[in-house]
Formats: C-alpha cells, structure tokens, sequence
C-alpha cells in the first residue's frame, strides 16, 4: 500500500483522517444542515464516527479508494473530508465531499477539490464523475466552478426513508483541463 498522500493549498491542509479527530467527524456528520442530501442518517453517536473513520482507513488500505481529512493550516484540525472512489476498470473516479456548516460560503470545497482532482488525473483517472441531490445547489456550484460539466438526471438514482430521489450527474474529464487550470489556490 502507498503512503497516504498529503495534499496543500493556500489555505489548507488535506491528510489522513485518524481516530483523534473523531470529534470533529461526528461534528460533520452528525449536523443535519450537512446530512441533508445524503441518503445515509445522521450520526448520533461518536463511537459512529470511529467506524466511518475505520472505514476511510479500510478503503485506502484496499486501495478501493482515498478519503482525506481538510484541515486549516493554523488548526490542524478536521473542518471537512473529500475523496475519491477509484473504478480502474474504467480509469474513472467517483467524487465526495462534505465541509462542516460553519465554515461554509468561504470558497474551501473549491479550493480542496483542485488538488484532489490533480491527483485523480495524475493516477491514471481519465473521468472525475459526482452526483448530487437536484436541490443541492451549493454543490452544484463547487462542481460547475471547477470546469464539472452536468451530463443530465439520474432518474430515482437513490433510495432513503421510503422514497426514490432523482440526482444530477456531473463529470469532469482530462481532456476538460486542457481549457482550465487546477493549480492550488
Ligand atoms: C456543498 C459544500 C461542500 C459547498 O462548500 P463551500 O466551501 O461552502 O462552497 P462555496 O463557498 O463555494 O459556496 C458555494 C455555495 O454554497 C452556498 N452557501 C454559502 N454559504 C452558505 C451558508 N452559510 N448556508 C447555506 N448555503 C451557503 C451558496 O449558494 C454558495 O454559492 P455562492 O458563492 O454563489 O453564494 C457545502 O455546502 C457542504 O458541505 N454541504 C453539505 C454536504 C454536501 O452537500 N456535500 C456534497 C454532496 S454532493
């Protein structure tokens, strides 16, 4: 298995998420202003938040896919996780990312992404896919001021509490950067 790879913009620091930063996971993923598009329930309980960590862990030992903890420069600590699902088969990768609501609006996700997606196109990855919720419009921002293009409506994609919701598809492609610069910052 690769050393876990660290990745730093201007403002920000993205690293391994470890058991010590379990606080501020379950902070992410236990406030439903975050969870609100996601088809998975809130957390309730930090032993939770141990187990989706375990789970980033697992899937990078697997080399199934990379999950990296944003960090500030000055805190260190865990504001938000982004990663990739790899899917070699057909050199393309599956986009996630979630910041906590405070740090919200300060263009962080944006600046995250860029050298996540460096990455992915440094590793063989020829498409960079990402889903999400129609209403999700933040997200949809972040996607479209990267260069993500909306291919079209994924209809009834997923399912959660009894209901079918359809999701927007958006995708990004090594040929797309030739136009657009990725740097950090
Ligand atoms: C989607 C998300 C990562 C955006 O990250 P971000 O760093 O805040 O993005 P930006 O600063 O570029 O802001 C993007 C948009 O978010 C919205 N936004 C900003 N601050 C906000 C706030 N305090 N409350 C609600 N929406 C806000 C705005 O529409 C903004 O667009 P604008 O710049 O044209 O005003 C973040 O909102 C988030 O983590 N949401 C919950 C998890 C999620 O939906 N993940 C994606 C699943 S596909």
């Amino acid at each position: 298995m690769n050393a876990f790879p660290v990745l730093a913009t201007e403002r920000l620091i993205l690293r391994e998420i470890i058991s010590e930063d379990t606080p501020e996971v379950f902070g992410i993923f236990s406030d439903p202003k975050v969870m609100l598009y996601y088809d998975t329930e809130a957390l309730t309980e930090p032993k939770q938040a141990l187990e989706v960590i375990a789970r980033f862990t697992d899937r990078h030992h697997k080399e199934l896919g990379i999950r990296w903890g944003i960090t500030l420069k000055q805190s260190g600590k865990v504001l938000g996780t982004c990663g990739l699902i790899w899917k070699p088969h057909n050199h393309s990768a599956v986009l996630g990312y979630d910041l906590a609501a405070g740090f919200w609006g300060k263009g962080i996700m944006a600046e995250a992404l860029k050298p996540v997606l460096t990455y992915a196109f440094d590793h063989e990855v020829n498409r960079v896919e990402a889903m999400t919720h129609l209403a999700n419009t933040a997200s949809q921002k972040v996607l479209t001021r990267l260069g993500f293009r909306a291919e079209g409506i994924l209809r009834d994609y997923f399912y959660f509490k009894g209901k079918f919701f359809d999701l927007n598809c958006f995708s990004l492609l090594r040929t797309d950067l030739e136009t657009k610069s990725l740097k950090p910052g």
